[in-house]
């Protein structure tokens, strides 16, 4: 790679701060929004990234922003996966739309619990500082991962999602056939506000978003009960996003709870489980990780960033090794969400296609980790293209160009964390 227009350190100094204004400059008091405009309040995995950022320059304040993601949990154990924390007309679907009656105005749906991963990161950061904040964590970071065996599994023992944002991949083609049953007649007008910040051609389109706002409506009718939504629901996608990085947040528990003696019963048999049922999500005729459509069965056939997740859940996976290289062969600039060489490939279009900081950082640091060395060549590309566009939301995977949200949070955070540490 162009390792020439990689930052000197002059130019090194400068992002750091940079990566570390944007930080400051998105917190709104405990917890820190992923752009403001676009995402004006707590957004749940992004806070998880964000309380990383931090963790290079505020250990409390990282703690703080997961212990006010928790302030947001429901008895049912869910962490909701937008936490409405102060009024803002500047957004839709805003609390009035979701109806829900969780400790904090909220979303009804959750996100990839990458906080229980980062919540022992902030911990082996300063065990002893940390040791006491991570312990009044503990029990409602396993209810979180217990709520998901509950309500989120499904026959074959694959973690489900039942809504694309609650994957965090909004349009990735993973939810095209699960969302083409659904017929969207009846949703009514809304206005949207996304594409008023955004390009519209980088953001989902109004087929995708009729289909998340009637997803939204239906399980407000029913009062967002576990159980209620659970029948019939048209909406039931496995996905790898979801399980690995739940079975990482569960082995990072366990691993934890265990050094700092806390109750860790049963944690492991969960662990196998989640182990288990990551061999539903292989799918044997593409020879990758892939989600399906748990109602039908229909495999998405799509190689996405989220495929490359096993290593981060601590699966071997050699075979996965080739594919990443044929994808970082077809495009320069980091992990695209989807293989340029799928049809479906829209190099600018939010999970269709762009690279995003933060799922190559969960890539690379899991390839690394199994020894691989292209783990290491993707810190180096994402170091590379934030260098040279920005903080930025997402990039094109083929030209590096800057996509959708600027000045965004878990892009600075995986900045100072990871793709822009010295190595
Ligand atoms: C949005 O509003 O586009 C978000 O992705 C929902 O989480």
């Amino acid at each position: 790679m162009m390792t020439d227009t990689l930052p000197t350190d002059a130019a090194q100094s400068d992002r750091n701060e940079a990566a570390r204004a944007i930080l400051i400059a998105n917190d709104r008091g405990g917890y820190t929004v992923p752009t403001a405009g676009l995402y004006p309040y707590q957004w749940n995995w992004d806070s998880a990234f964000a309380s990383l950022g931090f963790a290079e320059f505020d250990i409390s304040r990282a703690w703080q922003e997961i212990e006010t993601l928790f302030s947001g949990q429901w008895d049912s154990g869910m962490v909701p996966h937008i936490l409405f924390h102060k009024p803002d007309p500047g957004y839709f679907p805003g609390p009035d739309v979701w109806g829900c009656a969780g400790p904090i105005p909220s979303s009804g749906i959750t996100q990839p619990p990458v906080a229980l991963s980062f919540a022992t990161r902030l911990l082996r950061a300063d065990p002893e500082f940390g040791k006491d904040r991570f312990a009044a964590l503990f029990s409602k970071m396993r209810a979180w991962g217990e709520w998901f065996l509950k309500w989120r599994r499904d026959e074959k023992g694959a973690i489900f999602v039942v809504h694309p944002w609650e994957s965090g991949r909004d349009n990735a083609p993973d939810w095209d056939d699960a969302m083409s049953g659904i017929d969207p007649q009846d949703v009514g007008f809304y206005e949207r506000r996304d594409t008023q910040h955004v390009d519209a051609s980088m953001r989902p389109t109004k087929y995708d978003y009729d289909r998340y706002i009637w997803l939204v409506q239906r399980a407000k009718r029913l009062g967002w009960d576990d159980a209620a939504m659970a029948e019939d629901n048209p909406f039931r996608v496995a996905d790898p996003t979801m399980h690995f990085i739940l079975l990482r947040g569960m082995r990072d528990l366990l691993a934890a709870g265990e050094e700092l003696g806390l109750d860790t019963d049963g944690l492991a048999g969960q662990i196998a489980e989640l182990e288990a049922g990551a061999e539903s999500l292989w799918n044997p005729g593409m020879g990758f990780y892939d989600s399906y459509n748990c109602n039908n069965g229909i495999w998405s056939n799509a190689l996405t960033n989220a495929s490359f997740l096993c290593w981060f859940a601590g699966l071997s996976s050699p075979h996965m090794e080739t594919h990443l290289q044929r994808v970082l062969d077809a495009a320069p600039y980091g992990v695209p969400s989807l293989a340029p060489f799928d049809p479906r490939f829209d190099a600018k279009r939010y999970w269709r296609g762009p690279t995003w900081g933060m799922m190559n950082m969960m890539i690379g640091e899991g390839a690394t980790e199994q020894g691989f060395a292209l783990g290491e060549e993707v810190r180096k590309r994402t170091r590379e293209v934030i260098s040279k566009y920005g903080f930025v939301e997402y990039f094109d995977p083929m030209t590096g160009e800057a996509a959708g949200g600027k000045a965004f949070t878990w892009t600075a955070a995986v900045w100072l964390a990871w793709a822009g540490k010295e190595g």
